[in-house]
């Protein structure tokens, strides 16, 4: 099958080339393919033709969506419409990719793919729109929601821990934002089997299994890491808005129950298996 990904050298459009690799799998980057540019997909989708569009593009920088939401909606939003039009006209299925920040974080148990919306800041509700104007531009639309994805070659928060912790920076995180740490390769290969299980359209949620804080995540990633001895300070967002920090306003509780993916044979490992893995392929590719 001809499966065209966007946003083919962010972190899940890299694990996808690996995971979907049986297939004929055409990753185009940013400068290849703009999503906010509808000629620029419609050029793309006309040339390769793909059965399968895989949109794990976006603007993923939430701070700058906060500042620029014009910016954020032209690429999550429209970017999604653009590049659900282009399916529709060449018969192609969608696969677009959504976040846990959908939710206002108001539950305490894990968000259903059914239940109700109520994003707190401009990345979320820039995603929220993309999710809508896909599936109204293209029925035949998959919503992956994903969260925390973490892959290689990312500038993500396990990086970016390990980054801080070696700085000898008194280290702080949040443990009132609670979701579910989530391994780009785990969830690629979870994508192939949506594929070949040909998944109908619709809301999925797909991380890896389990929960933790921001906090419980750092504390997690310094122990695998070797680095147990780094004390990490617990706060709430509230202590750190009190400090000066200044950040989009982020869901306390977003963790996504896995119903529909699950149902179809599709469930992630726990996060700490994933984690653990993540950083000990980390470890050998540095010793190499
Ligand atoms: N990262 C997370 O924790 C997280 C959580 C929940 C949901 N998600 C969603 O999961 C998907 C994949 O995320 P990721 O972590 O793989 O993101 P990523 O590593 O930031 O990759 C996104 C890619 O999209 C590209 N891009 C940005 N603007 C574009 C445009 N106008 N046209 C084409 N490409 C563009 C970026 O290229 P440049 O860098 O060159 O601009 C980047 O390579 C996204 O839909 C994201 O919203 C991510």
């Amino acid at each position: 099958m001809r499966i065209l990904v966007t946003g083919g050298q962010g972190q899940l459009g890299s694990s996808l080339q690996r995971a979907l690799a049986a297939h004929d799998v055409v990753a185009l980057g940013h400068a290849d393919l703009d999503v906010a540019n509808s000629r620029s997909v419609d050029d793309a989708v006309a040339r390769y033709e793909p059965s399968l569009v895989i949109h794990a593009a976006a603007l993923t920088d939430t701070g700058r969506c906060e500042r620029e939401p014009a910016v954020a909606r032209a690429i999550n939003g429209i970017g999604a419409e653009n590049i659900a039009k282009a399916c529709r006209r060449v018969g192609a299925r969608l696969i677009a990719i959504s976040t846990n920040e959908v939710f206002d974080g108001e539950k305490t148990s894990p968000y259903l793919e059914s239940d109700a919306t109520g994003p707190l800041n401009a990345y979320a509700i820039s995603k929220l729109d993309g999710e809508w104007l896909a599936a109204a531009a293209c029925p035949d639309t998959l919503v992956v929601r994903v969260a925390w994805l973490y892959g290689s070659g990312g500038n993500n928060f396990v990086e970016k821990v390990k980054v801080a912790a070696a700085s000898g920076r008194p280290l702080s995180f949040v443990t009132n934002e609670v979701a579910t740490p989530t391994s780009t390769e785990d969830l690629a290969v979870a994508f192939g089997q949506l594929i070949e299980r040909k998944a109908p359209a619709g809301i999925y949620h797909l991380t890896n299994a389990g929960e933790a804080s921001r906090y419980d995540w750092a504390v997690e990633i310094l122990r695998l890491a070797g680095l147990a001895d780094v004390t990490i300070e617990p706060v709430t967002a509230a202590e750190l808005a009190a400090r000066g920090y200044e950040g989009p306003r982020k869901p306390a509780y977003s963790v996504l129950a896995n119903t529909r993916a699950a149902a179809l044979g599709a469930r992630l490992r726990p996060w700490r298996e994933a984690l653990a893995a993540y950083i000990e392929n980390a470890r050998i590719a540095t010793d190499v």
